[in-house]
């Protein structure tokens, strides 16, 4: 089976990745120029860093936020905070392209009315990578996740809601978007290293966004 037909290809319709999880390949593709251009002016307000888990490891993946809310991570834990406590500041809104993109990828999949409070911003670097997990610091799950992949291609591990089920790999390439919701809330997420590679508008760094409802 090829997952979601080829690689880098715009699909026609979702693939269905469980109950609830779906791939729209080359979904961002028509909305890719104004997130790139929003997104620049994101990170030039709230830079990229590398934060540390509750553990004292600093992630391999660097980060930043926009949206009335930001995912925080520190020796105290993880949290949403409405404050970037590098800049002391608000973190930057989320621009009206970067909601309008969550809205109808989310609509897409069925969820009707998604209206995200909070914008991860991910930059992988080759060899980032990100361990399995679960995203559970949102208030409410009855609301999806997002994710929009920009730039260099990787490896998105789905796995199940009990961290030692089974994960699928599914290949992401720029413009691909994920979403998952209802019974998938849950599942299980993560991303393999990030492999050495130059990308014509993004360089060498693969990006993800992934759009919450958070508070
Ligand atoms: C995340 O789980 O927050 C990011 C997933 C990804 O980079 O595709
Ligand atoms: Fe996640």
């Amino acid at each position: 089976m090829t997952m979601g037909l080829f690689v880098g290809e715009p699909a026609a319709s979702p693939w269905p990745l469980a109950d609830g999880a779906f791939l729209l390949r080359g979904f961002a593709l028509p909305h890719e120029a104004a997130l790139r251009e929003d997104l620049g002016s994101v990170i030039e307000q709230a830079p990229l860093r590398h934060m540390v888990t509750p553990g004292g490891f600093r992630m391999s993946v660097a980060m930043s936020c926009c949206g009335a809310l930001g995912w925080v991570s520190d020796q105290r834990g993880y949290r949403y905070d409405p404050i970037d406590p590098e800049r002391g500041l608000p973190w930057p809104p989320m621009p009206a392209s970067f909601v309008q993109f969550a809205r109808e990828a989310a609509a897409q999949s069925g969820f009707d009315h998604f209206v995200p409070d909070a914008c991860l911003i991910n930059r992988y670097e080759p060899g980032a990578r990100l361990s399995l997990h679960q995203d559970r610091d949102e208030r409410d799950f009855s609301h999806p996740i997002v994710s929009v992949s920009l730039g260099l291609p990787a490896v998105f591990l789905f796995g199940g809601t009990r961290r030692t089920d089974k994960a699928q790999r599914v290949p992401l390439a720029h413009g691909d978007a994920v979403v998952w919701g209802g019974s998938a809330r849950l599942r299980h997420h993560g991303v393999l290293p990030v492999k050495e590679g130059q990308h014509p508008f993004m360089g060498a760094c693969r990006i993800n966004l992934t759009f919450r409802k958070a508070g």
